[in-house]
């Protein structure tokens, strides 16, 4: 009897060890097979940030949509195709844009190793070298996610939106293995970058039946958002900058979130949990605090298991 146990706990284990070895990603998945991995993608990253410093947010906000639909697999950087609309073709695709970097880092990549590396390693690697190339910290990426044959424009709905309060949220990053503590680091996300009107409508304009703009918001801010976002706005492409310093990576995002002064009603709503709260204040007042969150809830979001199972070529179509 205790032979069959014992033989059962033995195999038990074995499997165990089989199925972590074939999900886990890890430090050293290229160190025999494309050595020269990273550098090649951080000097693609870094010629792309020398002619357009919107790239670094652009390539943070396409790597977190990547890990929320469908784990990182590079599924929002596949094209639509026949019937199927994809991913990047999807509702808030809005300012999803500089997809031209990973494809060169792809060319580059796939010239040192040809059909070795997945584009969502890539990515991945991509937005690490972003946020440390605007000042953020830096951190080792596990690597060996494989690219996924799926990308449904409809997916996009599950992404958290900018109207979310703190339960929807907190909700959202749960269903992801993702706690509130992911929540608030990550959320920092926004020390870079712009957001369209539409983002942030919702509480400069009929706010709700009583009131026209969100009282969470500062006054002076408020104007400064409806200055350049009328009710029916028609400009193409205005906005805000989700921070002051929004090409620094930088605690800026929650000294201004704790002075009401940030862009998203998803924002604003870190402040209606003393959990959360605490947490703002606690980036807001150590630098040092929020990259160390960062780094470690970077690298749980980006370790978010895909359904993939290839390498692709070219980074826009299924092998
Ligand atoms: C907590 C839930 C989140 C919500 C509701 C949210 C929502 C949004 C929205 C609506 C925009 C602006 C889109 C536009 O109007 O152009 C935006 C931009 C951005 N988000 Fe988030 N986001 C969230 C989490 C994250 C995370 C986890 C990251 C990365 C760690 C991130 C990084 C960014 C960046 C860098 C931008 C600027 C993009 C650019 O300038 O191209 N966000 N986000
Ligand atoms: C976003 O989606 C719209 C359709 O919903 C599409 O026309 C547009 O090209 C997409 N934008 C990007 C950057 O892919
Ligand atoms: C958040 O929104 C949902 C859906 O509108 C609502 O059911 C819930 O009560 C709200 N939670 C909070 C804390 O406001
Ligand atoms: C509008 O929002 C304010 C602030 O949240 C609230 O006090 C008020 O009751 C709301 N009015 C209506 C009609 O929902």
């Amino acid at each position: 009897m205790a032979a069959i146990v014992s033989l059962l706990i033995f195999s038990l284990l074995v499997l165990l060890s089989i199925s972590s070895f074939v999900n886990a990603l890890n430090l050293n998945y290229y160190d025999h097979t494309c050595p020269q991995l990273e550098p090649a993608v951080t000097k693609a990253v870094k010629k792309a940030m020398s002619n357009d410093k919107t790239v670094p947010a652009a390539l943070l906000r396409m790597h977190f949509h990547d890990c929320f639909i469908r784990g990182c697999d590079a599924s929002v950087l596949l094209e639509s195709k026949g019937k199927n609309t994809a991913e990047k073709d999807g509702p808030p695709n809005i300012s999803l844009h500089a997809f031209y970097v990973i494809d060169n880092a792809k060319k580059a990549v796939e010239a040192l190793c040809p059909g070795v590396v997945s584009c969502a390693d890539i990515l991945a690697i991509a937005a690490r070298d972003a946020v440390a190339l605007s000042g953020g910290p830096t951190w080792e990426v596990p690597k060996g996610r494989k690219d996924g044959r799926i990308s449904k424009a409809t997916e996009t709905r599950q992404l958290p939106a900018p109207t979310f309060n703190i339960s929807q949220l907190t909700q959202n990053f749960a269903q992801r293995g993702l706690s509130v503590t992911d929540l608030v680091a990550l959320s920092g996300g926004h020390t870079l970058g712009f957001a369209h009107c539409s983002s942030f409508q919702n509480r400069i304009h009929n706010f709700n039946a009583s009131l026209d703009v969100d009282p969470t918001l500062h006054p002076s801010f408020a104007s400064s958002l409806r200055s350049v976002c009328a009710a029916h706005n028609k400009v193409k492409n205005a906005g805000a900058t989700l921070d002051s310093t929004a090409t620094i990576f930088d605690n800026a995002y929650y000294k201004l979130l704790l002075q009401r002064k940030s862009v998203f009603s998803s924002d604003q709503a870190l402040l209606t949990s003393p959990k959360t709260k605490a947490l703002v204040s606690k980036f807001a007042s150590s630098k040092e605090e929020f990259e160390k969150a960062f780094v470690m809830s970077m690298i749980k979001m980006s370790s978010i298991t895909g359904g993939g199972q290839e390498i692709r070529l070219d980074c826009k179509v299924v092998r």
